[in-house]
């Protein structure tokens, strides 16, 4: 038996050290020591030796088996380190490889254009403020002066959250919640998404962006306001840009206008870009209606005031030349990287 022992031991050793490679060596482990391994077998014969000496025999087995665990330890740690030597060799890396471009992200052309509008204004000493996107029926509507049941709701018909709550249709919300906080005199601009139950398409889309405008002080007239956005359209589309205020009708200003500015493409003879007209609107302006002011907590015996509304997509578009709004939502790199 002693000799079948040895027999094994050396046996072991010597494919221990042949294993060239840790699944090789995994093997061996279990030939030798696994449930139905070499040295199991040894131990259940057992049986064949006089009692008397099965102790020792048992010692010898379990001193072999220890000294088989040590070779295989030995040479796996040996067998791992040469693995990763190898590994390390074969992935030298190349300095001299050109480095991998690296992707810096692009400003979107709204975000672009909403930037040149609040330079331009914050230059003229406007603040700018933001509102709610959700906000309640009473700002975006009612002390706007469109009441319940009032036509100009329909125009507009949003998306409720609960009967007083709403997604804001304009960015006019925030002139009331500026002109309630009672500091007078105002100045101000108010970039924001707006929401409207509005069919995709080319000039549409049920989510985009305006930027209010609101000035409140003593002795603001009507001159005031055309002085200033003639400024703003100049400084948007170049000196040589004209501007044309045609009456129109909000309910919360009174007297009201919709501003047209030169088309910028061709200075006003006419063209694709402004469908023939040689003009392009831009915004909705007017004197801040008086009720509104009352509303508001402002007394429009004192203080008078104008505001306005300036698409943000129609700038963004107007400025690059782009024919569809889509474009802008679709969020493709190789349009977006253009501007
Ligand atoms: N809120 C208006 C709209 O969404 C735009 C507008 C018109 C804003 C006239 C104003 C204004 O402040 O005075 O159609």
């Amino acid at each position: 038996m002693k000799d079948r022992l040895q027999a094994i031991k050396e046996e072991a050793l010597s494919q221990i050290q042949e294993a060239g490679m840790l699944d090789r060596l995994n093997e061996v482990r279990v030939n030798f020591l696994g449930k139905k391994g070499e040295l199991t077998g040894l131990l259940k014969s057992m049986k064949n030796i006089p009692p008397e000496e099965r102790p020792a025999f048992g010692q010898l087995v379990n001193e072999t088996r220890a000294q088989i665990e040590e070779a295989l330890e030995e040479t796996k740690k040996k067998l791992e380190q040469k693995a990763l030597e190898e590994k390390l060799k074969a992935e030298v890396i190349d300095v001299t490889l050109p480095a991998k471009k690296n992707n810096v992200g692009h400003r979107h052309p709204n975000t672009i254009a909403r930037e040149e509008v609040e330079r331009i204004f914050v230059g003229m000493g406007y603040e700018v403020v933001e509102g709610p996107e959700v906000e309640y029926d009473l700002y975006n509507f009612e002390k706007l002066n469109i009441p319940a049941n009032h036509p100009a709701k329909d125009e507009q018909d949003t998306f409720y959250i609960t009967k007083d709550i709403v997604l804001r249709t304009q960015t006019s919300p925030v002139q009331a919640r500026v002109m309630e906080q009672g500091k007078l005199p105002i100045r101000m601009i108010a970039p924001g998404r707006v929401f409207r139950s509005d069919e995709v398409d080319a000039t549409h889309s049920p989510s985009f962006h305006q930027i209010e405008g609101l000035v409140v002080d003593k002795n603001i007239t009507f001159s005031d306001l055309k002085g200033t956005l003639e400024q703003f359209a100049k400084e948007l589309s170049g000196e040589n840009t004209k501007t044309k205020f045609r009456p129109h009708h909000f309910p919360f200003t009174e007297p009201s206008a919709e501003v047209d500015v030169s088309c910028f493409k061709c200075g006003g003879k006419g063209c694709r870009f402004c469908k023939g007209s040689g003009w392009i609107e831009i915004l909705g302006c007017g004197m801040v209606h008086p009720h509104v002011l009352e509303m508001c907590g402002i007394d429009p015996e004192e203080y008078t005031g104008f505001a306005f509304g300036v698409g943000l997509e129609r700038i963004a578009l107007l400025k690059y030349e782009i024919d569809d709004m889509r474009l802008l939502y679709e969020n493709d790199i190789r349009f977006l990287k253009q501007f």
